[in-house]
């Protein structure tokens, strides 16, 4: 069998999924069950992986085993939450291959859930030490404001890319470093070492994100659990959308097809035909390849281990995924 990159911290992730198991009990049934329907899905699981990884590769032992599982089921358990606002918020209907929580629940019990999520997550990642608390709390006030600025650049076909980037660090990247950091702190390692980590967390998230603009694009809706094309749909200046509409032959025909606002599948489909005959995709994942390299950069000063290993390795498959 081929090594994934997960294999270090197998161990750890069936401790992570023990954890979020217990975290989301509740006397009110249905929270849990809609929880557990989130969770039980599936998903890639990156956000406690980089946290784990952060933590082990940087001397973390088994004396502070329970906190950084508590700490990366916390960052998972925030992911969920996000994943079911945001469905309700993108109209997306499928999530990790089934139905969106909000179509099986319907939008006022999903809402509560994702609440639920986050306030379970913020006492299990935050319950030890004010710091952590800080971490966790930045994070998830980034991707609140983050969401706020992408509204405002809903059907903004001129959105440059520094505004995007801003964008995807505050809804995607910023968790993700915010775990990384929070594992290596929970090493006890020295401040620089929190702030490689945290440059490293933050670059792969931005390169996350753009990969996962590019497979709204050009992804296949049964690997990919979730439906393509929603960014399109809903107005979102995704990187690809940004690039394609940038192209001086494709560009004005994807603009006047991404700025009506009742777009049909037809709209879709013209416009997917026309970025299939441009490199809007090829520079998207040019720029995503970018921060990958950062990424691997700040590894730079870690010490040679499996889980350093693990990290590269992660950040070398990312652009090449396709769930
Ligand atoms: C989807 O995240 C939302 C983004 C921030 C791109 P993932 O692609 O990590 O979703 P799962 O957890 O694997 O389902
Ligand atoms: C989601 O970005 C970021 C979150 C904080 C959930 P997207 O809207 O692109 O994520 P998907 O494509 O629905 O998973
Ligand atoms: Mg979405
Ligand atoms: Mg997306």
């Amino acid at each position: 069998m081929v090594l994934s990159w997960d294999s270090p911290i197998r161990h750890e992730l069936e401790m992570v999924e023990a954890e979020m198991q217990r975290g989301v009990f509740s006397e009110q049934a249905i929270l849990t069950e809609i929880s557990l329907y989130v969770i039980g899905s599936g998903g890639k699981r990156i956000r406690p992986a980089v946290t784990l990884l952060s933590f082990r590769a940087n001397g973390g032992d088994d004396s502070e085993i329970s906190r950084i599982i508590k700490v990366a089921s916390a960052f998972e358990m925030i992911h969920a939450a996000t994943l079911i606002h945001d469905d309700i918020n993108d109209a997306g209907e499928l999530r990790r291959g089934r139905e969106a929580a909000y179509k099986r629940y319907g939008v006022q019990k999903a809402l509560i859930a994702g609440d639920f999520l986050f306030v379970r997550s913020f006492s299990l990642g935050g319950a030890f030490d004010e710091r952590i608390i800080q971490i966790v709390a930045e994070a998830m006030t980034a991707i609140a404001e983050s969401e706020i600025l992408q509204a405002i650049h809903e059907l903004d076909p001129d959105t440059r890319l520094k505004e995007y980037i801003k964008i995807v660090i505050g809804k995607t990247a910023k968790p993700i470093e915010a775990g990384a950091r929070v594992g290596a702190y929970l090493a006890k390692a020295p401040l620089q070492a929190i702030e490689d980590m945290g440059a490293y967390g933050l670059n792969l998230g931005i390169a996350f994100q753009i990969i996962d603009d590019i497979l709204d694009v050009t992804g296949n809706a049964s690997t990919l659990g979730k439906p393509r094309g929603v960014d399109f749909m809903d107005g979102k200046p995704n990187l690809v959308l940004l690039e394609a509409m940038a192209d001086p032959t494709i560009g004005p025909e994807v603009r006047r097809l991404f700025l009506k606002k009742e777009k049909t599948r037809a709209d879709l489909d013209a416009a997917l035909s026309f970025i299939a005959t441009s490199d809007a995709v090829a520079k998207a994942k040019d720029i995503a390849k970018e921060y990958t390299a950062k990424a691997e950069l700040a590894l730079a000063n870690l010490p040679e281990s499996d889980h350093k290993r693990s990290m590269k390795q992660l950040a070398e498959s990312l652009v090449e995924r396709n769930t």
